[in-house]
């Protein structure tokens, strides 16, 4: 059974958790991992979404002024759902929602985190413990903090030019920037927006590059969304794709980017972005931030070191996931207790599901 030890009660519900229920997120997990399954949603699974909600409702954090992160539970506001970085979460809200009907006392804002927990576990990442607390602020809370926008949206112009705290995929070359210049001259508006992002976040380049990699191993674009489109790494996008040994898309990265080997073409929306064919049915897909972590001189000794060390990759990973998605929340979580067991095969279910839907 699961345990929360803390001598503090959560104080995030506004519907009291019968105490038992409080003390077991186990049956949260569960649903969770159950929701996250479906067959006609891209690669089959909800995970890289619930996995990118979990970042975007963290990565608003400033550190010097303890505004933005997931406490609070902004994202349920309209001004923040609207940030154009936020795009593409319909689905997410939706089925969370469904998640949230059955475990009300549950805050959305921890409901966004452990999704995104779930998600990683199930795809075959590290285990993470959750610590729960966090508050969904009423509107008048939220308006003292924010003001009328009720989330920290647009106050970030010096990062992302749409006023978004998160970072934009792409700030586009410096104009000014001598032809035939290196990569980090050229590319250095892009360089410096990641920078100016992680850093607020209280994020190292070490930090910063583990967990760009960590995400972008999983799921894809959608020219919907973002106007970016494939995904980074083709064989099973909704999985864990920095395997312990041998390829994946850590190296798939290094290799191909070192080689000179991706090529830049403008998508059908305008988009800048990097592509490697190997004969798949779709390219492998590079946003400008993701190749930006190799153009710079700072950025690339950790993508190889990564790259060369995958054990130490996956527990620094969820060592910097748990760091990002508690910003702003120390002080105020009861941590979880968490079992070695694993949850039921959602993997075993989910091929079931594709075997039987061949069938039909
Ligand atoms: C500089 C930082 C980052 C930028 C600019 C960025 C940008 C993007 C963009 C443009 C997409 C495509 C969205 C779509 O078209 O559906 C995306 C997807 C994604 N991002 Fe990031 N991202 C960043 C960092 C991260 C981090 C730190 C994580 C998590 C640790 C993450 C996790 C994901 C995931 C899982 C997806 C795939 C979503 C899906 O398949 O639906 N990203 N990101």
């Amino acid at each position: 059974m699961q345990k929360i030890h803390s001598s503090k009660p959560p104080e995030h519900t506004r519907t009291p958790a019968p105490a038992q229920q409080r003390l077991n997120l186990q049956d949260v997990r569960r649903d969770i991992a159950r929701i996250m399954i479906d067959p006609n949603h891209d690669d089959g699974s909800y995970g890289p979404l619930f996995i990118r909600l979990a970042w975007h409702v963290s990565g608003t954090y400033n550190q010097s002024d303890s505004t933005g992160g997931s406490n609070g539970g902004t994202m349920r506001f309209p001004v923040e759902r609207a940030d154009p970085e936020n795009a593409g979460f319909a689905k997410a809200f939706d089925v969370l929602g469904k998640i949230h009907q059955r475990h009300p006392w549950l805050s959305y804002a921890d409901l966004y985190v452990l999704a995104g927990y779930v998600a990683l576990e199930e795809s075959g990442g590290p285990r993470i413990a959750m610590g729960i607390g966090r508050r969904d602020y009423t509107p008048e809370e939220a308006q003292q903090k924010y003001g009328p926008s009720l989330c920290p949206f647009g106050d970030g112009i010096r990062t992302n030019p749409n006023g978004s705290r998160l970072p934009s995929a792409d700030l586009g070359s410096d104009a000014k920037a001598p032809p035939g210049c290196p990569m980090h001259v050229k590319e250095k508006p892009t360089i410096d927006a990641i920078r100016g992002v992680f850093s607020r976040l209280g994020f190292t380049d070490k930090e910063t590059v583990c967990l760009i990699i960590l995400g972008h191993q999983f799921g894809r674009c959608h020219l919907d969304v973002s106007g970016y489109e494939h995904p980074w790494y083709a064989f099973d996008p909704s999985h864990w794709n920095a395997y312990e040994s041998g390829l994946g898309y850590p190296s798939i990265y290094q290799f191909s980017v070192a080689r000179n080997q991706q090529r830049e073409r403008v998508t059908s929306e305008g988009k800048r972005q990097y592509e490697l064919s190997i004969g798949g049915p779709e390219p492998f897909m590079m946003l400008p931030v993701d190749m930006a972590l190799w153009w710079c001189e700072k950025y690339r000794p950790h993508v190889i070191y990564y790259d060369n060390n995958r054990r130490i990759f996956r527990s620094d990973a969820a060592i910097a996931f748990k760091k990002l998605t508690e910003l702003g929340c120390e002080g105020l979580l009861a941590q979880e207790e968490i079992e070695e067991k694993p949850l039921h095969n959602v993997r075993s279910q989910f091929e079931e599901a594709v075997r039987n839907a061949g069938r039909g």
